[in-house]
């Protein structure tokens, strides 16, 4: 698939996809209502519909994977709370402290191997108030990555994603996914989605990610979080009203995007194999379980970057000498031999 109005192959991130025709014909033929009084069908549709995917009561459309984590962690903890999370996670790198300021909460950062924690070291970074002679803030909720993006699109194996959920149970702790690319985890791992998330209280997805959409995700949780998540939601201005218009192209997405991501696996593969095997540039193909590489390189990535950027390939760096690339679905086969060629004439 390619439906991209312009001849650039652009690999910075699986974001900058554009509705395709026949999104744009389902969301401009969506009926729609004032979601806020809680009457726009199509949304409702689209969280009934992955309330049932995810095997949880409830579900909220949000306008962004930020806010729905941010929901979350409001909705979870309370303030002076701490929360536990990887070193590299979306969360506490990328969301502006929001734990923080939004939540009144501290963090506590667990090292993962490429974004995946251990049910152990999870398990040590959670501290408690009580019996603490109040010393410690009060670790109250346990946040996973699935697939973890800094990680390199690796996915969590079911065994820990279940043993974390118990260990963040067992001492009085929620647990939250960011699942901002769970339908990447759902494909690469043959795993029906119900099962990867059952043991998790919240999960946030993203429909506007390898799934295609132009914007929004939704939190999903049992009746009552939901609830909570819905005022909190409305507190942080995240209610929107005819929103049937953007949540039908996430119905679209759920259509028909989902199989056709072992597509843009394979085409991450692809790249990760012949660029790995170039002088200069090192990938390590563990890594690359879903739509990302990440390269490293002997250079400066910056200039590697520009380099790509004038033989038409748009690519982003994420350190000195760190290169990513992410397949979605405006790439084809042809763009991944454009690329693979521009690396090598590098
Ligand atoms: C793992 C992860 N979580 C959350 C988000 C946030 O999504 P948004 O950009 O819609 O706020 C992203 C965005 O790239 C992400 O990669």
């Amino acid at each position: 698939m390619r439906e991209h109005p312009s001849d650039r192959v652009d690999l910075r991130s699986d974001t900058v996809t554009q509705p395709t025709e026949a999104m744009r014909k389902s969301m401009a033929s969506a009926p729609v209502g004032d979601d806020v009084l809680g009457d726009d069908q199509t949304v409702i549709k689209l969280q009934d519909r992955l309330a049932e995917m995810l095997g949880k009561e409830s579900a909220l459309f949000v306008p962004s994977g930020t806010m729905s984590n941010a929901i979350a962690i409001r909705a979870h903890t309370n303030p002076g709370d701490e929360i536990v999370t990887e070193t590299t996670s979306h969360i506490y790198v990328y969301e502006g402290g929001g734990y923080a300021a939004l939540s009144g909460c501290s963090v506590a950062l667990v090292p993962g191997e490429l974004g995946i924690m251990t049910p152990e070291d999870v398990s040590k970074a959670i501290r408690k108030g009580d019996g603490s002679l109040g010393h410690f803030p009060n670790g109250s909720l346990v946040c996973v990555e699935n697939t973890s993006n800094r990680g390199g699109g690796t996915c969590y194996p079911q065994e820990t994603l279940d043993a974390i959920a118990k260990v963040a149970h067992d001492n009085d702790c929620a647990a939250h996914m960011d699942g901002a690319r769970l339908f990447n985890a759902v494909v690469a791992t043959g795993t029906d989605p119900a099962r990867i998330v059952r043991d998790y209280d919240s999960v946030s997805i993203c429909l506007s990610k390898g799934l295609g959409a132009p914007v929004g995700s939704v939190l999903v949780g049992s009746s009552n979080f939901i609830a909570l998540a819905h005022r909190w939601r409305k507190m942080f201005g995240g209610g929107m009203r005819q929103a049937g218009v953007i949540a039908a192209a996430g119905l679209h997405a759920l259509d028909f995007h989902i199989e056709r991501m072992a597509e843009d696996h394979i085409r991450a593969r692809k790249l990760a194999e012949a660029i790995g095997d170039m002088d200069g540039f090192e990938v390590d193909l563990s890594t690359v379980e879903s739509n990302m590489v990440y390269i490293s390189t002997e250079s400066i990535a910056s200039d590697v970057i520009q380099s790509l950027a004038d033989n038409g390939i748009d690519a982003l760096d994420l350190g000195p000498n760190m290169i990513r690339l992410v397949t979605h679905l405006h790439i084809t086969d042809e763009d991944i031999n454009r690329t693979i060629t521009a690396f090598a004439s590098l």
